[in-house]
């Protein structure tokens, strides 16, 4: 949420309130979600996906939005950050565009890198231009490109596909005769380290984000190695965070809540050509807990198109072992009709693939058999090995139910009992891990009610509660003038003081049972670490709060 992104300076704070000045919040949402109108609020449906009947509010008045389903809110900033899974900053820019506000014009003081960024950003966006325009007079590219890769026109305009020269400078003189000088294009690396062109005689892919243009992954045409090269991490490229497509495919994943990803970056590309818009990749890199994160916020609905071979079975277990932090269902789509990957499958047939992706398993199931394919289970060996594997990706499924379900699974698999296999000595405790997540869900929780309380404490009119910290921020305020007038405008006194009550009441037995699942992750710790007497300190105070 915004407020709680403070490390912009005073200019920023200027430009923020120019754009909301210009921005009504109900059009910012409107791009969105549906609004209809009610008295002087507007409402839709939560684009979280969680609401039976409308639960987003808009003021236009206080430029919020709330949505009492998720129990989120703030103004146009905070929004535009959750619904597209951005920073703060990505959302500042984004909405600075639009409200056509000149974000330079409000930075103050050393802005050096700022203007690094802009600089290699304006050649990135150049060089794509330029390998656009040389790979539409490359004949022999062409062909590669339309028949051997079966791309149609719409699809290398939307992917902005081009194509680098083979020449070695031929991209550094182009830009430097446009004013670029060398320092600026190897920050936006395009250069190699003998200071010549990074990319030559080969297909141009790049990566878009909402900055536009940060980088390239570099084909090479038929044969030879490496096979793809990519953009280095630069002050723009971060391949740890970039996800590839995800910005033609933000459309699609709201409107159907599914991602879909895939391995390749040309896998993607073919996905959306055939119909399948929900496709994404990371590029150069395995999947990491922030490219998870981010799709995570767009939804929960998590699909990987991965082989089956080993790279894909580990590919699935860290997928899992990411996932349980974050709550997303994730599943494996693993049907290519003897294709080995999307993009063969979609050159044999697009609808195989349209099929495909609606053809998915929960990916725990889908490794369990994995595991089963190759051990013997009728050995002892085979149960030991098959129950070590299970086991140890089960720790990782958070919900208590769900984990039993699949305990309960194997164990009848092996012919023993659900304790056999908690009896098992399993290494590698991933009990942090677990504690996190019901530390995550509980602070949703604990966000609504204190929400609810702060609304009436500072708009009822209510005197039985003292003590309860309140906002003094501006945003947060109207944000809880809102949920007030939604749900409390035409109660009693009486009753929002039982209310209240209430709610502090609730909001003391979350923060007490939120406390003992730290200091349960603190003794999981102290445990590991074989500190009886820090277990035996936290235990007695686990002890004290569990008597409140
Ligand atoms: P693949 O070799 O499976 O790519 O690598 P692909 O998409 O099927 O390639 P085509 O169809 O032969 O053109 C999958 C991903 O691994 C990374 C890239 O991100 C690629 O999309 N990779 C692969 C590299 O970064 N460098 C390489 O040399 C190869
Ligand atoms: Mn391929």
């Amino acid at each position: 949420m915004s407020s709680a992104e403070v490390c912009y300076n005073t200019g920023m704070d200027d430009a923020k309130e120019e754009i909301r000045a210009r921005l009504p919040v109900e059009d910012v949402v409107g791009q969105y979600i549906e609004l209809k109108r009610a008295g002087r609020t507007l409402k839709g449906r939560s684009p979280w996906g969680v609401d039976k009947t409308p639960s987003f509010m808009v003021s236009p008045e206080k430029g919020i939005w709330h949505d009492f389903s998720a129990n989120k809110g703030g103004d146009i900033f905070a929004f535009v950050m959750e619904v597209e899974g951005i920073s703060f900053r990505e959302a500042l820019e984004k909405l600075a565009a639009q409200a056509g506000v000149e974000l330079a014009k409000y930075r103050g003081g050393d802005n050096a890198v700022a203007e690094r960024k802009a600089r290699a950003k304006d050649a990135l966006e150049l060089a794509c231009k330029y390998y656009q325009y040389c790979l539409s007079k490359n004949q022999r590219i062409l062909q590669y490109v339309f028949d051997k890769r079966g791309m149609i026109k719409g699809t290398v305009e939307k992917f902005r596909i081009g194509y680098a020269p083979q020449d070695g400078k031929a991209l550094l003189n182009f830009l430097m005769a446009r004013g670029f000088k060398k320092p600026e294009l190897e920050t936006a690396g395009l250069l190699n380290r003998f200071g010549g062109d990074l990319f030559r005689g080969r297909m141009m892919v790049p990566f878009i984000d909402t900055h536009g243009v940060i980088g390239f992954t570099a084909r090479i045409i038929d044969q030879g190695e490496p096979k793809y090269l990519n953009t280095p991490e630069t002050l723009l490229f971060n391949k740890s965070r970039f996800v590839f497509g995800l910005a033609p495919a933000k459309e699609a994943i709201r409107q159907h809540d599914f991602i879909v990803i895939v391995e390749g970056n040309m896998d993607v590309i073919s996905s959306h050509q055939a119909g399948v818009c929900e496709a994404v990749a990371t590029s150069g890199t395995a999947m990491t807990e922030l490219h998870l994160k981010t799709l995570s916020r767009l939804t929960q609905d998590i699909r990987l198109a991965y082989d089956g071979d080993a790279a894909g079975v580990k590919a699935a277990e860290r997928a899992i072992m990411m996932a349980g932090d974050l709550g997303v269902n994730l599943s494996v789509i693993s049907d290519y009709h003897g294709a080995k990957d999307p993009d063969e499958l979609i050159q044999k047939d697009p609808r195989l693939w349209q099929e495909a992706v609606k053809n998915y398993r929960p990916a725990v199931d889908w490794l369990l058999d994995k595991y089963e394919e190759d051990l013997d289970l009728s050995s002892g060996v085979g149960k030991r090995e098959y129950s070590d594997v299970a086991m140890k990706i089960l720790k990782y499924v958070s919900d208590a139910v769900e984990r039993k379900h699949y305990e309960q699974l194997v164990a009848r698999k092996l012919d023993c009992t659900v304790e056999d296999l908690h009896a098992k000595k399993i290494a590698n405790s991933p009990a942090k891990r677990l504690k996190k997540v019901e530390l995550e869900t509980a602070s949703d929780i604990l966000q609504g009610i204190k929400d609810n309380l702060q609304a009436i404490l500072l708009y009822g009119n209510v005197t039985n509660i003292k003590g309860v910290e309140l906002p003094e921020d501006a945003t947060k305020k109207s944000e809880l003038e809102l949920i007030f007038e939604t749900k409390y405008k035409n109660w009693g006194k009486s009753m929002l003081e039982d209310e209240a009550s209430q709610l502090l009441t609730r909001y003391k037995t979350e923060m007490n049972k939120q406390e003992v699942n730290l200091l349960n992750a603190e003794l999981a710790k102290a445990e590991e670490a074989g500190d009886e007497e820090k277990m035996s300190e936290i235990l007695r105070k686990i002890m004290v709060l569990k008597r409140h």
